[in-house]
């Protein structure tokens, strides 16, 4: 029995999240995928229940699930909330308090979808990146922090960019897993032009790949030349490793290639632990809470439903199920079906239930 705990979290968290639980309960009934599933409140809404954008209570049970399975956070109900309990601050002390230090972020483009880009069709057609964010570290989490009243009617805001080889390291090690099981090619990026935690970077990550990962093509780019690269040329990366900020930027740049951020998964995953060999992990997609949209029953869930792929293929070890829900989305996608953030002419429009609908049929006749 698998101990899953579903965060849904704000805006279209709950919408996304709610086709999520039909799509694993679909595994439960047709592939022996058996789970206990529990929903705990994060972000505004624990706010508002509990004071806190999430309890201590909730983090108990995260840090017992064997996954948790997370939809969004945020949006401008909260905007003056103390800034210690905004709802960014939940999904930040998941990641610490789990020491999720390893964010997967794949940029796939579906080939239905290679005319919803903002791209020409011929430079994303068949993009296939990894983007490799380390999360627990860096800018995000760094001290000194904070806003400092220097008493002349000025004030000085600080935070720090800070780095330990040890942060590198393992941050690397994923990395260089990864780059060998795909195409062997890693690309690192940081901005050692211009700070010493970036040099610091550059060197580790040499020095990691180089000793324990010979096979790989590694080559280092700074942060900002990869962002104009990956909007010139993207696929000439392959697996992308990256701090925290510029991994932040760079996914949101690499998932729009796509043709929309309601496409977009991730897993977030800690060191494997020693008796079990399973990673603490949490899978949530990479679009926020579209408060503009919340509650219309608009919203794209295939980047939630993707994340569970993921957690199917990292955590619980069940690459063909992986497989088979990938396929899934893969054919709704080519029989025309859409949510609005990817519509095009000619195509069929539905909202998040009926692509919900159509993801379990695709399920459902595939396996017939
Ligand atoms: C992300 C988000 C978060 C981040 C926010 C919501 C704190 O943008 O997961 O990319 O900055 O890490
Ligand atoms: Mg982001």
């Amino acid at each position: 029995m698998e101990n899953i705990l579903i965060l849904p979290g704000d805006g279209i968290g709950p919408e996304v999240m709610g086709e999520v639980r039909r799509v694993i309960e679909w595994f439960g009934t047709h592939r022996g995928f058996e789970t206990n599933i529990d929903e705990d409140l994060v972000g505004g809404c624990a706010y508002d229940a509990h004071g806190a954008a999430i309890s201590d209570a909730a983090m108990e049970k995260a840090l017992a699930a064997d996954a948790v399975l997370l939809g969004a956070v945020g949006g401008p109900k909260w905007d003056n909330v103390a800034y210690e309990a905004r709802p960014e601050a939940g999904l930040l002390r998941l990641r610490a308090d789990l020491e999720l230090f390893a964010n997967l972020r794949p940029a796939i483009c579906f080939p239905a979808l290679a005319d919803a880009s903002s791209l020409k069709r011929d430079i994303i057609q068949g993009l296939d990146i990894m983007i490799v964010r380390e999360l627990t570290g860096g800018v995000y989490f760094g001290e000194p922090r904070g806003i400092e009243d220097l008493g002349n009617g000025q004030r000085r805001g600080v935070n720090t960019q800070v780095y330990e080889t040890y942060e590198i390291e393992r941050i690397a090690r994923v990395a260089g897993d990864l780059a060998m099981k795909r195409g062997k090619r890693l690309a690192s990026s940081e901005k050692r032009n211009v700070m010493e935690s970036g040099l610091l970077w550059n060197e580790e990550v040499t020095r990691i790949i180089s000793t324990e990962f010979p096979e790989i093509a590694l080559e280092h780019v700074l942060a900002d030349n990869c962002a104009m690269q990956l909007v010139r040329n993207p696929k000439q990366y392959d697996v992308l490793v990256t701090d925290n900020l510029f991994g932040d930027i760079l996914s949101d740049i690499a998932a729009m290639l796509t043709g929309s951020l309601g496409m977009l998964p991730s897993a977030s995953l800690g060191a494997p632990d020693a008796a079990s060999g399973r990673a603490k992990a949490l899978y949530e997609p990479v679009h926020g809470s579209a408060p503009d949209i919340a509650g219309q029953g608009l919203a794209n869930p295939i980047a939630s439903i993707l994340s569970f792929a993921m957690a199917l293929r990292y955590t619980f070890d069940r690459g063909a199920d992986a497989d088979l829900l990938e396929g899934a989305v893969t054919r709704v996608l080519d029989q025309g079906l859409r949510t609005a953030d990817i519509m095009q002419d000619g195509m069929t429009q539905t909202g998040t239930s009926g692509m919900g609908d159509a993801i379990l049929a695709a399920l459902d006749s595939a396996e017939a």
